[in-house]
């Protein structure tokens, strides 16, 4: 038997050698090429889809028959988690990834805080060495910095003796609270820059900041490579788990794309790498343990117990970030397993610290989604797994908010849609299945109840009634026809997926619900609602609280709140006041659980219908 097979892959004819037996996805992986792959090889999700154009491989039936139809297994399909090569292959990759970076151009928004940051440079003429004065050069150094500047890093002694002469005793030191950091040859302080890292799941945002002014100088946003082992962090935490080298694959793709974004924001501020001294970094628990290199494996089972909480600091190096060696990195704190620095950088930037009378609720929506709710006295946090539909994922026509994704419909005949970026439909993202929903809600096509509604009750839509099909478990309604779309199929909106958004949305209410009774405020007495992350953005806060979505408020006190969670990365980064803030907000926090809170579960089945003030159609 060959020790190697060659597999040539489509549309990249790309050629690499797989040993026998061995998983087809790592083949793919481990060549580079990037195949939608949510549940990380689990063979759940049914996204890893290849065709075998010629070869043999090995399939597990199981999961092929749930996922592929009669006519894709007959046609060669097959789910690349779930074969194993044993022999040559010629292979077509059916769905290629796609880039989750939303067509909006990203903001340059300004932090509007005085700049103090934790890194300094201080520009010294020393006064040179004499026969009367041979104090030693570090001693001499440090007389010129504030009294208690201490040096913990070995790397800046081989080369200090030279540094300060190199231009006659004219240096910059650079300081971290009381350490020095670095000494550079004249006058430098002009050029001190840091970057914050947003880790987001599926997004990974990098800004750099002018730690002199303050100012966000550069905005770069890539996709979170780690998507090809698998969408949502869980998946992610087995992939690390269960493969070999697992979590230092998960790091090193990750840090490698951080360093791409780092090179690029560099290049386009025309400065060097070493002009970098600091990074922040905010992610959700699970990302920045990725990041880190940290093993999941009690964050993902009960009692969900992380590596660490607090704000940690490490020499650049350390990272394998490639800024100033010397420089640092500051991860900021998580609050739980599931509620990470990004909310409570988010909180930061929408001033939750504050104690103020005003309630303040906060939601960030996605397939764990978290609330924060504060009053005068009392900051509370919870997380609730909503699933993925807000995402996209689990709904039979779902994408992300890309060029092509349904973002609403109006219902004249055929359907008036509107799509993103105006190209040919291509699926329907989590804020048009919102808007979907509350527009069939509205219509009466679909009852509180979730269920699609009687053909009697279509009566003011005669024209839609021909778009409906019914027939043994499946019901739906055809959003796009394939003959005007830009996929081979028709764009649906299934009464599966319509149940997905009802159980996402019934997370999420429940959860505010539980925050709310514990502090004793009713709706009427909530001041302003922010809507956190990418998400947030999108939705139409009418709409979502026609579906039960957002609480029964007054629509103009929601805002959406951007990348609330890099700003607050922002913040740290251009001021220590807002850095520490995040040590003291952490402490504030009441982190309420809610899988030991009965009342959620309570709360979850009363608000599981959609509103009735909509409709009054009954099943
Ligand atoms: Fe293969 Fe999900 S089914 S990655």
């Amino acid at each position: 038997m060959s020790n190697s097979f060659k597999i040539t892959i489509h549309p990249y004819n790309r050629e690499v050698t797989a040993s026998p037996k061995t998983d087809f996805l790592d083949v793919l992986l481990q060549s580079g090429i990037k195949v939608e792959s949510d549940c990380g090889g689990k063979g759940t999700c049914g996204k890893c889809r290849v065709k075998i154009l010629s070869g043999k491989v090995k399939a597990n039936p199981a999961h092929h028959k749930k996922h592929l139809s009669k006519s894709d297994i007959k046609s060669g399909v097959v789910l690349a988690c779930q074969v194993k090569v044993l022999s040559n292959l010629e292979v077509k990759i059916e769905k290629l990834i796609e880039s989750v970076i939303p067509k909006k151009s990203l903001n340059i928004s300004q932090v509007s805080l005085k700049p103090e940051p934790l890194v300094k440079k201080l520009y010294i003429k020393l006064k040179p060495p004499s026969p009367e004065d041979t104090t030693p050069d570090l001693d001499r150094l440090l007389a010129c910095l504030p009294v208690n500047t201490e040096v913990s890093d070995y790397n800046i002694l081989p080369n200090l003796t030279e540094k300060i002469r190199q231009e006659d005793f004219k240096i910059t030191a650079v300081t971290s609270g009381n350490r020095l950091l670095s000494v550079e040859p004249l006058d430098t302080t002009n050029q001190l820059y840091g970057i914050a890292f947003d880790l987001g799941t599926t997004t990974l945002m990098g800004a750099l900041l002018d730690l002199n002014t303050g100012k966000t100088v550069q905005v770069l946003a890539r996709d979170n490579p780690q998507m090809v082992f698998g969408s949502d962090v869980i998946s992610r935490a087995d992939y690390a788990l269960k493969k070999k080298d697992g979590i230092f694959k998960l790091k090193q793709t990750l840090v490698k794309v951080l360093n791409d974004i780092i090179n690029k924001l560099a290049l386009l501020q025309n400065i060097k790498n070493d002009d970098i001294y600091e990074i922040t970094v905010v992610g959700n628990t699970m990302m920045t343990h990725l990041f880190l290199g940290l093993n999941p494996y009690y964050l993902v089972r009960s009692p969900f117990i992380s590596v660490h909480s607090k704000m940690l600091i490490f020499y650049a190096r350390e990272t394998g970030l490639e800024i100033n060696s010397t420089g640092q990195v500051v991860v900021l704190p998580n609050v739980a397993a599931f509620v990470g620095s990004d909310i409570l950088g988010a909180l930061i930037a929408c001033e939750f610290d504050r104690p103020e009378e005003r309630t303040k609720l906060l939601i960030d929506l996605g397939t764990n989604s978290e609330i924060a709710l504060s009053t005068k006295n009392r900051v509370l946090v919870c997380s609730t797994a909503a699933g993925p539909a807000f995402e996209g994922a689990h709904i039979k026509s779902g994408m992300r908010a890309l060029e092509g994704a349904i973002e609403n419909i109006e219902l004249n005949y055929p359907p008036n849609l509107k799509v993103i970026g105006n190209s040919k439909p291509r699926g329907i993202c989590g804020s048009g299945l919102v808007n979907i929903v509350a527009k069939f809600l509205d219509a009466g096509l679909i009852s509180v109840s979730g269920r699609f509604t009687e053909i009697s009750h279509w009566k003011g839509y005669p024209a839609l009634i021909n778009r409906f099909r019914k027939g043994g478990k499946t019901e739906y309604f055809i959003i796009s026809h394939r003959e005007h779309n830009a996929i081979d199929e028709n764009i649906v909106l299934m009464q599966k997926d319509i149940r997905e958004l009802q159980m996402a949305k019934a997370a999420i209410r429940a959860g505010i619900s539980v925050l709310m009774k514990e502090v004793g405020v009713n709706y009427g007495d909530i001041d302003k609602v922010f809507l956190a992350g990418s998400f947030g953005n999108y939705i139409d806060p009418i709409m979502a609280i026609k579906i039960g979505l957002l609480p029964p408020v007054n629509p103009e006190i929601i805002q959406p709140t951007g990348n609330a969670a890099g700003e607050g990365a922002k913040w740290a980064l251009v001021s220590r006041k807002a850095l520490f803030k995040f040590t003291s907000l952490k402490k504030r926090i009441e982190y309420i659980e809610l899988a030991r809170k009965p009342e959620f579960r309570e709360e979850y089945l009363k608000v599981l219908p959609f509103p009735d003030n909509n409709i009054s159609w009954e099943d």
